[in-house]
This record gives C-alpha cells, structure tokens and sequence, in this order.
C-alpha cells in the first residue's frame, strides 16, 4: 500500500506556545479563543458535517465554481505543478482538481495533523502517481514551510474562504508570506463576499445546531490543551454581524456566572460575558483585490457563481 508522507517534527505545532496563546486570549478583558482551537480531530468532522448544511452556501457554492470553470482553471494554474493546500482539512476541494490539474505532488497543511492522517492515506491510493505530504503547521502567525518543501513551480491553494479568519493586518501578513514563497506559480483563493443578513445567520447558526457544537468543542479542546475545567453546558453558541468590519462573529456566550481555572490561573465569567471565537470576514470583489495587491500580487484572474456568493480568485 503506498502512504503519503508526513513532515511530523514537533517544532511546526508548539504546544507550549499554543498553551501560552490561549492563556493570554483567555485571562484578556475580553476573552478570545484563536479560531485554529476549532479544529482538533473532532471540530474538524463538525466542520465537515457543516459543510454538508443547506445552509452553509460557501463550500457549495465554491465546489460549483470549480465544477463550472475546470479547464479554464486548469489553464491558468498550468497542468502538472505541485500543488500546496494550506488549510486542507478533508482534502476535497483540492481533490475536486486534480483531474484536471493533474498535479505531480499535493502537499496537504493542516493544524490537525490527526484529520489529515485519517483521510490523506485513501486519498494516496486514490491517487497513486501523485507524491502526497501532509504537514502539521499552524501559519496563522507565519507560515514557515518545512525546508523539505520546495515551493518553486507550486501553485498554494487556499479555498473555502478561510483567509475570512484573518483581520485585514493579518491576512496581507499571510498573503505576502505566500507570495514571497511562490516561484513561478500563484494562489488559487476562495472568498467569501458579502450578502444579506438573512443567510449569513441561516449559515452560521444553523436550525441543526451543528454550528454550535462546533463552536462548543473548542472549549474541550481548550480543557485538553491547558487542562482548565470549563463546563461546555455553563455556554452557549452566539453570532453576531458586524456590518461596519464586514464581518460574522462568533461567540461563547456564559448563561450564568462562571468560573474557570488553569494552572495558576482562574478567569470568571458574568452571567452573558463573550468568549470571541471566531471572525469570517465577508469580501467585495473590490475589497480582496484591493488586499490582494497591498500583499504583492499583480494580476487577478476571477470565477463567480451566477448569485455572487462567492469568489474564486487565481492570484499572481
Ligand atoms: C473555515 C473559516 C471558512 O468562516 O465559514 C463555519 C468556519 N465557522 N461555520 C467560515 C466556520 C462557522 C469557516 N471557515
């Protein structure tokens, strides 16, 4: 049986740094909790199984942008180069590509080393004529590949709108990263845009409350890491629209008074006190190529769907 490859040194995920992260967000005035928290091997099934929603249009919606532009895509990504998936999770946007990229290598990065090594051994033998890596990495700070990456003649695929994570400092900091270590190639991005209130909250807090379990697993996750004591059922999964930062936000919302403690450390929470979790920033075709040019890249070449939900973008 032929197995992908994984790049597992433990200097690309931290735990000690990660731990230091969360106590920070946590003993802040207003708590917050990195949205990559989301995704241990649990979160990352919930988000998948959000995927599969009516409501959530976005993994949808890009999955027909792909199916609608295939040869056109493949044309402008060039057959045959590596490709870079950053953020890969089950792997399925970047396998909906390969027949018609027909790429030589597939580099799968993950912050949950765990998922991908669930799915990217079926995915291998899928696949047998393409080399596959999957990389434990978290890059929302910097993304510093594995020296044993070479990124020249690579495409970095970043779909599903993740980039949407990012405050705007943080995204032109990732998309210049991702810039400087493209040779030759260029990003493939999918991008949320903005739309009417009404599917946002259909989307992001969804009558299946699949949403709010997942939004609920960080805690656990949290509990993992730094071994505090949150009770899940003291929280519950709250949204809010931020029009002004063009913006869903997620939240924990306490629903009674509270106290949490982790090694030296207690943190109360009042009875509707947030924990901040998560940002999904929403863009206008205007917008991401404005912040797509303040990261370097100078030429755009740009896929829709026939409701404008959603934008796919090959940046070079
Ligand atoms: C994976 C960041 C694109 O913002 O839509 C889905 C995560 N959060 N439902 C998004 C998410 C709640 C998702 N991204």
């Amino acid at each position: 049986m032929l197995e992908p490859t994984y790049i597992t040194e433990t200097q690309f995920i931290n735990p000690l740094d990660l731990s230091r992260e969360l106590k920070e967000g946590l003993l802040s005035e207003f708590a917050f909790i990195s949205p990559k928290f989301l995704y241990d091997n649990l979160g990352s099934h919930l988000f998948t199984a959000i995927t599969l929603l009516p409501e959530y249009y976005p993994t949808k919606t890009e999955k027909s942008i792909f199916e609608s532009n295939k040869l056109e895509i493949a044309a402008a990504l060039g057959l045959n180069n590596g490709l870079i998936d950053l953020g890969a999770g089950n792997c399925q946007k970047a396998e909906s590509l390969f027949t018609a990229l027909r790429p030589a290598s597939y580099t799968a990065i993950d912050f949950s080393l765990d998922y991908l090594k669930e799915i990217l051994p079926q995915l291998q033998n899928k696949y047998p004529e393409i080399a596959m890596f999957g990389i434990g990495l978290d890059f929302s700070k910097n993304l510093q590949l594995p020296t044993s990456v070479v990124s020249s003649g690579h495409n970095f695929f970043y779909p599903g709108s993740s980039i949407g994570n990012f405050n705007i400092d943080e995204a032109k900091h990732l998309l210049k990263q991702i810039k400087s270590a493209l040779k030759g190639g260029g990003l493939l991005i999918g991008v949320d845009l903005m739309k009417e209130d009404r599917i946002l909250l259909d989307a992001y807090d969804d009558p299946l409350k699949l949403t709010a379990a997942f939004n609920l697993n960080i805690l656990r996750v949290v509990n993992t890491l730094i071994h505090s004591n949150f009770d899940v059922s003291h929280f519950k999964h709250s949204i809010k629209i931020n029009h002004p930062l063009q913006r869903v936000e997620l939240y924990l919302e306490a629903l009674r008074d509270t106290t949490v403690t982790f090694g030296d450390n207690v943190r109360s929470f009042k009875y509707g006190e947030l924990i901040h979790t998560e940002n999904s920033h929403k863009y206008t075709h205007e917008s991401i190529k404005s912040l797509l040019s303040s990261a370097g890249f100078e030429s755009f070449t740009t896929w829709t769907d026939s409701k404008n939900y959603f934008a796919l973008i090959y940046a070079r």
